[in-house]
């Protein structure tokens, strides 16, 4: 059973963030480093949208790309009084075609699942047929802070909202060090009124270095590093020693 396909326990499990300041960091990315007006914004793994009503409310069209049907229809519901400017389709990340343009890209909570150098490759070349020149492409929690691969985490937390409480576990281990492969164990447990469910998901990722992720983008014509930030904080640079929080990059489509 896949959290994913219970978007309102997903929400909750997310809900520790401040959405109204992460779409005001989005909104400040684009005045200071757009080189075109922005108009229309693509998520990629949108999930139940979450940015989406604020960032229309600050005069952008949304367009969100997901795999997951389930998330979709919840998204769609859940903003069904904005449709003229929020649109939902169905995709793979990995190679997937979008027939107008947008002049802003994001990707949220590490969300890139791609697997090796071809998924990457074809994620990225989606990515510049859709995004104008000039445009922005912002990653949040994509690229590791340190260079370094450790052996464990764990990481644990409740929350709970609505009378939905919702306990997430985090347990992530590497697999394979040649090939920098992490395998990451989610176990939610819901109790929702008194209804309990519980999910456990496994999902292994590529960790990506942060001098990987220049080399990868250097050795394309498509984009340029605007930069990177520890921690949504553009006044956090990146190699600060607490390696804490989550990190931000920015790059562009070069005109
Ligand atoms: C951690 S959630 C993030 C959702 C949302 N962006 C947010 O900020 O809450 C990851 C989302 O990525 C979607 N996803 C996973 N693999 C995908 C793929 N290959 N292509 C498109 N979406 C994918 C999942 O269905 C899920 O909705």
């Amino acid at each position: 059973m896949l959290l994913y396909d219970y978007p309102e326990y997903y929400e909750v499990a997310f809900s520790f963030r401040n959405i109204p300041d992460e779409a005001g960091f989005i909104d400040a990315c684009i005045q200071q480093y757009s080189k075109v007006p922005v108009r229309s914004i693509f998520e990629v793994g949108c999930g139940p949208a979450p940015h989406a009503g604020e960032l229309v409310k600050k005069g952008y069209r949304y367009v969100g790309l997901d795999i997951n049907r389930t998330m979709l229809d919840h998204a769609r519901y859940k903003w069904r009084h904005l449709d003229q400017t929020v649109e939902l389709i169905e995709g793979d990340m990995a190679g997937f075609s979008y027939d107008k343009q947008v002049e802003f890209v994001y990707v949220m909570l590490g969300s890139l699942y791609l697997n090796g150098a071809t998924e990457m490759t074809s994620h990225f070349n989606a990515i510049s047929r859709i995004l104008k020149p000039g445009g922005l492409y912002f990653l949040d929690w994509c690229v590791q802070l340190s260079g370094s691969l450790s052996e464990a985490a764990t990481n644990k937390y409740s929350i709970e909202r609505d009378g939905i409480a919702v306990e997430s576990e985090f347990n992530i281990r590497l697999v394979d060090s040649d090939r920098q492969m992490y395998e990451e164990i989610w176990s939610v447990n819901v109790n929702d009124h008194g209804r309990h469910k519980s999910f456990v998901m496994t999902e292994r990722n590529r960790a990506m270095f942060p001098e990987e992720f220049l080399k990868f983008i250097a050795d394309r014509d498509d984009f340029e590093l605007v930069g990177w930030w520890r921690d949504w904080g553009m006044d956090k640079s990146i190699d600060q020693a607490d390696e804490s929080g989550r990190p931000v990059v920015l790059i562009r489509r070069v005109q």
